[in-house]
Protein backbone atom coordinates (compact mmCIF):
# COMPACT_ATOMS: atom_id res chain seq x y z
CA UNK A 1 0.00 0.00 0.00
CA UNK A 2 1.46 3.17 -0.70
CA UNK A 3 2.24 5.67 1.88
CA UNK A 4 -0.20 8.34 1.18
CA UNK A 5 -2.66 6.40 0.59
CA UNK A 6 -2.03 5.06 4.37
CA UNK A 7 -1.85 8.59 5.58
CA UNK A 8 -5.32 9.26 4.24
CA UNK A 9 -6.96 6.30 6.08
CA UNK A 10 -5.82 7.15 9.01
CA UNK A 11 -6.65 10.43 8.82
CA UNK A 12 -10.14 9.41 8.02
CA UNK A 13 -10.47 6.68 10.71
CA UNK A 14 -9.28 10.09 13.21
CA UNK A 15 -11.86 11.77 11.83
CA UNK A 16 -14.33 9.17 12.43
CA UNK A 17 -13.08 8.77 15.77
CA UNK A 18 -13.55 12.60 16.89
CA UNK A 19 -16.86 12.04 15.92
CA UNK A 20 -18.28 9.11 17.58
CA UNK A 21 -16.45 10.37 21.07
CA UNK A 22 -18.58 13.29 20.58
CA UNK A 23 -21.94 11.16 20.11
CA UNK A 24 -20.97 9.44 23.08
CA UNK A 25 -20.60 12.60 25.15
CA UNK A 26 -23.79 13.86 23.87
CA UNK A 27 -25.14 10.92 24.83
CA UNK A 28 -24.13 11.22 28.55
CA UNK A 29 -25.42 14.87 28.29
CA UNK A 30 -29.08 13.03 27.23
CA UNK A 31 -29.48 14.47 23.90
CA UNK A 32 -28.57 11.24 21.85
CA UNK A 33 -28.83 8.29 22.67
CA UNK A 34 -29.58 4.87 21.13
CA UNK A 35 -32.91 5.11 21.26
CA UNK A 36 -34.59 6.15 18.05
CA UNK A 37 -37.19 7.74 19.87
CA UNK A 38 -35.65 10.27 21.99
CA UNK A 39 -33.16 11.58 18.78
CA UNK A 40 -34.26 15.83 18.61
CA UNK A 41 -34.18 17.55 15.80
CA UNK A 42 -30.98 20.20 15.19
CA UNK A 43 -33.01 22.72 17.67
CA UNK A 44 -33.35 20.34 20.42
CA UNK A 45 -37.04 20.08 19.63
CA UNK A 46 -39.04 17.01 19.26
CA UNK A 47 -40.19 15.94 15.79
CA UNK A 48 -43.10 13.60 14.99
CA UNK A 49 -40.94 10.25 15.27
CA UNK A 50 -40.01 11.38 18.76
CA UNK A 51 -43.12 11.66 19.55
CA UNK A 52 -45.60 8.85 22.01
CA UNK A 53 -49.17 9.63 22.12
CA UNK A 54 -51.70 7.58 24.22
CA UNK A 55 -54.98 7.95 22.72
CA UNK A 56 -57.98 7.07 24.73
CA UNK A 57 -60.83 6.62 22.25
CA UNK A 58 -64.87 6.27 23.55
CA UNK A 59 -65.61 2.93 21.38
CA UNK A 60 -67.15 2.58 18.04
CA UNK A 61 -70.88 3.49 18.33
CA UNK A 62 -71.20 5.75 15.34
CA UNK A 63 -69.74 5.62 11.57
CA UNK A 64 -68.83 9.55 12.78
CA UNK A 65 -66.86 6.92 15.98
CA UNK A 66 -65.50 4.89 13.33
CA UNK A 67 -64.32 7.48 11.04
CA UNK A 68 -62.48 9.31 14.27
CA UNK A 69 -60.63 6.47 14.90
CA UNK A 70 -59.37 6.02 11.10
CA UNK A 71 -58.05 9.12 11.12
CA UNK A 72 -56.34 9.18 14.01
CA UNK A 73 -54.59 6.11 13.30
CA UNK A 74 -53.98 7.32 9.73
CA UNK A 75 -52.20 10.24 10.78
CA UNK A 76 -50.23 8.51 13.20
CA UNK A 77 -49.15 5.78 10.95
CA UNK A 78 -48.00 8.86 8.24
CA UNK A 79 -46.46 10.76 10.39
CA UNK A 80 -44.47 8.00 12.17
CA UNK A 81 -45.98 8.93 15.70
CA UNK A 82 -45.76 5.93 18.15
CA UNK A 83 -49.47 5.69 19.27
CA UNK A 84 -50.73 3.96 22.31
CA UNK A 85 -54.84 3.50 20.97
CA UNK A 86 -57.22 1.90 23.51
CA UNK A 87 -60.92 1.47 22.83
CA UNK A 88 -63.41 1.93 25.98
CA UNK A 89 -65.74 0.21 24.89
CA UNK A 90 -68.25 2.36 25.80
CA UNK A 91 -67.19 2.37 29.62
CA UNK A 92 -65.72 5.81 31.51
CA UNK A 93 -64.18 3.31 33.71
CA UNK A 94 -62.06 1.62 30.94
CA UNK A 95 -61.20 5.19 29.79
CA UNK A 96 -59.80 5.95 33.31
CA UNK A 97 -57.43 2.53 33.27
CA UNK A 98 -56.17 3.55 29.72
CA UNK A 99 -55.32 7.06 31.04
CA UNK A 100 -53.55 5.38 34.07
CA UNK A 101 -51.62 2.89 31.65
CA UNK A 102 -50.69 6.04 29.41
CA UNK A 103 -49.13 7.54 32.58
CA UNK A 104 -47.20 4.57 34.09
CA UNK A 105 -45.67 4.23 29.96
CA UNK A 106 -44.95 7.65 30.14
CA UNK A 107 -45.88 8.78 26.91
CA UNK A 108 -45.26 12.19 26.01
CA UNK A 109 -49.46 13.38 25.66
CA UNK A 110 -52.46 12.13 26.27
CA UNK A 111 -55.67 12.71 23.53
CA UNK A 112 -59.19 12.13 25.21
CA UNK A 113 -62.66 11.82 23.89
CA UNK A 114 -64.34 12.05 27.01
CA UNK A 115 -67.26 9.58 26.75
CA UNK A 116 -69.37 11.73 29.06
CA UNK A 117 -68.51 15.09 30.82
CA UNK A 118 -67.99 14.30 34.25
CA UNK A 119 -65.56 11.81 36.56
CA UNK A 120 -62.17 13.15 34.80
CA UNK A 121 -61.12 15.75 37.65
CA UNK A 122 -58.96 12.65 39.74
CA UNK A 123 -57.23 11.45 36.06
CA UNK A 124 -56.75 14.39 34.72
CA UNK A 125 -54.70 15.82 37.77
CA UNK A 126 -52.81 13.01 37.96
CA UNK A 127 -51.49 13.37 34.78
CA UNK A 128 -50.59 16.69 35.43
CA UNK A 129 -48.76 15.85 38.33
CA UNK A 130 -46.81 13.31 36.13
CA UNK A 131 -46.20 16.69 33.89
CA UNK A 132 -48.06 14.59 31.17
CA UNK A 133 -50.75 17.37 28.76
CA UNK A 134 -53.81 16.46 28.15
CA UNK A 135 -56.14 17.12 25.13
CA UNK A 136 -59.65 16.43 24.69
CA UNK A 137 -60.65 15.38 21.14
CA UNK A 138 -64.16 15.83 20.05
CA UNK A 139 -65.69 16.19 23.30
CA UNK A 140 -64.89 18.02 26.24
CA UNK A 141 -64.94 17.30 29.89
CA UNK A 142 -66.33 19.20 32.76
CA UNK A 143 -63.02 20.32 34.57
CA UNK A 144 -61.02 23.03 35.30
CA UNK A 145 -59.00 24.94 32.78
CA UNK A 146 -55.82 24.17 34.08
CA UNK A 147 -56.22 20.26 33.91
CA UNK A 148 -56.67 20.01 30.15
CA UNK A 149 -54.27 21.91 27.50
CA UNK A 150 -56.51 22.16 24.89
CA UNK A 151 -60.05 20.95 23.17
CA UNK A 152 -60.13 20.18 19.57
CA UNK A 153 -63.70 20.09 18.68
CA UNK A 154 -66.90 21.04 17.54
CA UNK A 155 -69.51 23.39 18.48
CA UNK A 156 -72.09 21.35 19.55
CA UNK A 157 -74.24 24.31 21.12
CA UNK A 158 -74.06 25.88 17.73
CA UNK A 159 -74.54 22.43 16.54
CA UNK A 160 -77.80 21.88 17.93
CA UNK A 161 -79.09 26.07 17.21
CA UNK A 162 -78.20 24.93 13.46
CA UNK A 163 -80.32 21.50 13.59
CA UNK A 164 -83.38 23.81 15.16
CA UNK A 165 -82.92 26.72 12.32
CA UNK A 166 -83.66 24.18 9.80
CA UNK A 167 -86.39 22.63 11.53
CA UNK A 168 -87.77 25.72 11.77
CA UNK A 169 -88.47 26.38 8.56
CA UNK A 170 -88.81 22.65 7.14
CA UNK A 171 -92.15 22.50 9.28
CA UNK A 172 -92.57 26.84 8.82
CA UNK A 173 -92.91 26.94 12.75
CA UNK A 174 -94.99 24.37 13.75
CA UNK A 175 -94.87 21.51 14.59
CA UNK A 176 -94.55 18.21 17.08
CA UNK A 177 -91.47 17.02 17.35
CA UNK A 178 -89.61 14.18 18.82
CA UNK A 179 -86.06 13.70 20.08
CA UNK A 180 -83.30 11.12 19.97
CA UNK A 181 -80.58 11.90 22.35
CA UNK A 182 -77.21 10.90 22.34
CA UNK A 183 -75.17 9.50 24.87
CA UNK A 184 -76.50 10.87 28.57
CA UNK A 185 -74.42 13.08 30.13
CA UNK A 186 -72.16 13.36 27.09
CA UNK A 187 -71.41 16.83 25.52
CA UNK A 188 -72.89 16.39 22.52
CA UNK A 189 -75.60 15.40 23.73
CA UNK A 190 -75.89 18.05 26.70
CA UNK A 191 -75.23 20.59 23.90
CA UNK A 192 -77.07 19.49 21.18
CA UNK A 193 -80.40 19.32 23.63
CA UNK A 194 -79.85 22.56 24.68
CA UNK A 195 -78.88 24.59 21.44
CA UNK A 196 -81.66 23.09 19.80
CA UNK A 197 -84.14 24.57 22.35
CA UNK A 198 -82.63 27.64 22.14
CA UNK A 199 -83.88 28.22 18.98
CA UNK A 200 -87.39 26.57 19.52
CA UNK A 201 -88.21 28.12 22.30
CA UNK A 202 -89.01 31.85 19.97
CA UNK A 203 -91.50 29.35 18.20
CA UNK A 204 -94.57 28.76 20.48
CA UNK A 205 -96.31 26.18 17.75
CA UNK A 206 -93.30 24.30 18.00
CA UNK A 207 -93.48 21.45 20.58
CA UNK A 208 -91.05 18.82 21.60
CA UNK A 209 -93.71 16.04 22.79
CA UNK A 210 -91.15 13.71 23.14
CA UNK A 211 -87.38 12.91 23.74
CA UNK A 212 -85.10 10.06 24.78
CA UNK A 213 -81.67 8.50 24.22
CA UNK A 214 -81.17 6.63 21.81
CA UNK A 215 -77.20 6.33 22.89
CA UNK A 216 -75.70 7.33 19.33
CA UNK A 217 -76.49 3.53 17.92
CA UNK A 218 -78.66 2.80 15.20
CA UNK A 219 -79.69 -0.23 16.82
CA UNK A 220 -81.13 2.27 19.94
CA UNK A 221 -82.57 4.67 17.33
CA UNK A 222 -84.61 2.40 15.77
CA UNK A 223 -86.41 1.06 19.07
CA UNK A 224 -87.02 3.97 20.45
CA UNK A 225 -88.55 5.78 17.37
CA UNK A 226 -90.93 2.79 17.72
CA UNK A 227 -92.27 3.80 20.91
CA UNK A 228 -92.52 7.13 19.91
CA UNK A 229 -94.42 6.00 16.90
CA UNK A 230 -96.84 3.34 19.44
CA UNK A 231 -97.69 6.62 21.79
CA UNK A 232 -97.28 8.96 19.24
CA UNK A 233 -98.38 7.65 15.71
CA UNK A 234 -99.81 10.27 13.12
CA UNK A 235 -99.25 13.16 15.41
CA UNK A 236 -95.65 13.14 14.71
CA UNK A 237 -94.29 15.57 12.07
CA UNK A 238 -90.87 15.86 12.60
CA UNK A 239 -87.45 13.99 13.83
CA UNK A 240 -84.33 15.40 15.75
CA UNK A 241 -81.81 13.26 15.87
CA UNK A 242 -78.46 13.66 17.87
CA UNK A 243 -76.77 11.76 15.13
CA UNK A 244 -77.01 10.28 11.95
CA UNK A 245 -77.00 6.42 12.88
CA UNK A 246 -80.02 7.00 15.16
CA UNK A 247 -82.09 9.09 12.44
CA UNK A 248 -80.76 6.27 9.93
CA UNK A 249 -82.45 3.44 12.81
CA UNK A 250 -85.45 5.76 13.12
CA UNK A 251 -85.97 5.83 9.50
CA UNK A 252 -86.33 1.70 8.94
CA UNK A 253 -88.60 2.27 12.54
CA UNK A 254 -91.28 5.14 10.33
CA UNK A 255 -90.89 2.57 7.18
CA UNK A 256 -92.28 0.17 8.71
CA UNK A 257 -94.89 1.70 10.69
CA UNK A 258 -96.27 2.71 7.18
CA UNK A 259 -94.99 6.64 7.06
CA UNK A 260 -92.68 8.04 4.87
CA UNK A 261 -89.42 9.43 6.43
CA UNK A 262 -88.53 12.53 5.23
CA UNK A 263 -92.12 13.24 3.71
CA UNK A 264 -94.93 12.49 6.40
CA UNK A 265 -92.14 12.88 8.74
CA UNK A 266 -89.39 15.43 8.38
CA UNK A 267 -86.09 14.63 9.87
CA UNK A 268 -82.79 16.46 10.64
CA UNK A 269 -79.80 14.94 12.01
CA UNK A 270 -75.94 15.65 12.88
CA UNK A 271 -72.77 14.27 12.22
CA UNK A 272 -73.30 14.30 7.83
CA UNK A 273 -71.47 10.57 7.41
CA UNK A 274 -71.84 9.00 3.96
CA UNK A 275 -74.82 6.73 4.80
CA UNK A 276 -77.05 10.37 5.62
CA UNK A 277 -76.20 11.75 1.89
CA UNK A 278 -77.57 8.42 1.09
CA UNK A 279 -80.78 8.85 2.88
CA UNK A 280 -80.76 12.45 1.28
CA UNK A 281 -80.38 10.80 -2.38
CA UNK A 282 -83.37 8.74 -1.52
CA UNK A 283 -85.25 11.58 -0.17
CA UNK A 284 -85.56 10.08 3.66
CA UNK A 285 -83.58 12.38 5.47
CA UNK A 286 -84.47 16.02 4.89
CA UNK A 287 -81.03 17.44 6.51
CA UNK A 288 -77.90 16.66 8.29
CA UNK A 289 -75.27 19.15 10.32
CA UNK A 290 -71.86 18.47 9.84
CA UNK A 291 -69.87 17.36 13.23
CA UNK A 292 -66.08 16.65 11.48
CA UNK A 293 -64.51 13.53 12.79
CA UNK A 294 -61.47 14.13 10.79
CA UNK A 295 -59.29 15.14 13.53
CA UNK A 296 -55.77 13.07 13.06
CA UNK A 297 -53.63 15.79 11.38
CA UNK A 298 -54.79 18.49 13.61
CA UNK A 299 -54.52 16.80 17.01
CA UNK A 300 -51.08 15.16 16.11
CA UNK A 301 -50.25 18.78 15.00
CA UNK A 302 -51.22 20.24 18.76
CA UNK A 303 -49.47 17.82 20.16
CA UNK A 304 -46.26 18.17 18.75
CA UNK A 305 -46.38 21.82 19.41
CA UNK A 306 -47.98 21.22 22.87
CA UNK A 307 -44.78 19.13 23.75
CA UNK A 308 -42.14 21.71 22.49
CA UNK A 309 -44.07 24.14 24.67
CA UNK A 310 -45.44 26.09 22.00
CA UNK A 311 -48.37 28.09 22.78
CA UNK A 312 -51.81 25.98 22.52
CA UNK A 313 -55.03 27.59 22.38
CA UNK A 314 -57.64 26.11 24.49
CA UNK A 315 -60.09 25.39 22.02
CA UNK A 316 -59.82 24.60 17.89
CA UNK A 317 -63.36 24.79 16.91
CA UNK A 318 -63.57 22.53 13.70
CA UNK A 319 -65.52 24.48 10.39
CA UNK A 320 -68.36 22.80 9.83
CA UNK A 321 -71.58 22.87 7.22
CA UNK A 322 -75.08 22.14 6.45
CA UNK A 323 -76.09 19.54 3.77
CA UNK A 324 -79.32 19.22 1.86
CA UNK A 325 -80.62 16.71 -0.14
CA UNK A 326 -80.22 19.10 -3.56
CA UNK A 327 -76.62 18.54 -3.74
CA UNK A 328 -76.31 15.33 -2.08
CA UNK A 329 -75.55 13.49 -4.87
CA UNK A 330 -72.84 16.03 -5.56
CA UNK A 331 -70.90 15.75 -2.49
CA UNK A 332 -71.45 11.85 -1.71
CA UNK A 333 -68.38 10.98 -3.85
CA UNK A 334 -66.37 13.71 -1.94
CA UNK A 335 -67.08 12.50 1.60
CA UNK A 336 -64.59 10.55 3.49
CA UNK A 337 -66.41 9.51 6.43
O1 LIG B 1 -68.91 13.30 19.91
C1 LIG B 1 -69.35 13.25 18.60
C2 LIG B 1 -70.54 12.37 18.49
O2 LIG B 1 -70.24 11.08 18.96
C3 LIG B 1 -71.08 12.15 17.10
O3 LIG B 1 -71.99 13.09 16.70
C4 LIG B 1 -71.74 10.83 17.28
O4 LIG B 1 -72.12 10.22 16.08
C5 LIG B 1 -70.67 10.14 18.02
O5 LIG B 1 -70.91 8.91 18.43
Amino acid sequence: MDYSFTKFLNLISAVFLIFSLAACGNGQNGNVTDDPRSTHSVDGKKTYKDLVVGYSQIGAESEWRTGNTASIKEAAEKLGVELIFDDAQQKQENQIKAIRSFIAQQVDVIGVSPLTESGWDSVFQEAKDAGIPIILVDRRAAVPEDLYTSYLGSDFYEEGRRAARVMVDLLDGKGNIVELVGTVGSAPAIDRYAGFREVIKDYPDMKIIASATGDFTRAKGKEVMEAFLQLHGDEIDALYAHNDDMAIGAIKAIEEYGLRPGVDIKIVSIDAIRDAFQAMIDGKLNATVECNPLLGPQFLELALKVVNGEGAPKWIPSEEHIYFPENAREILPTRKY
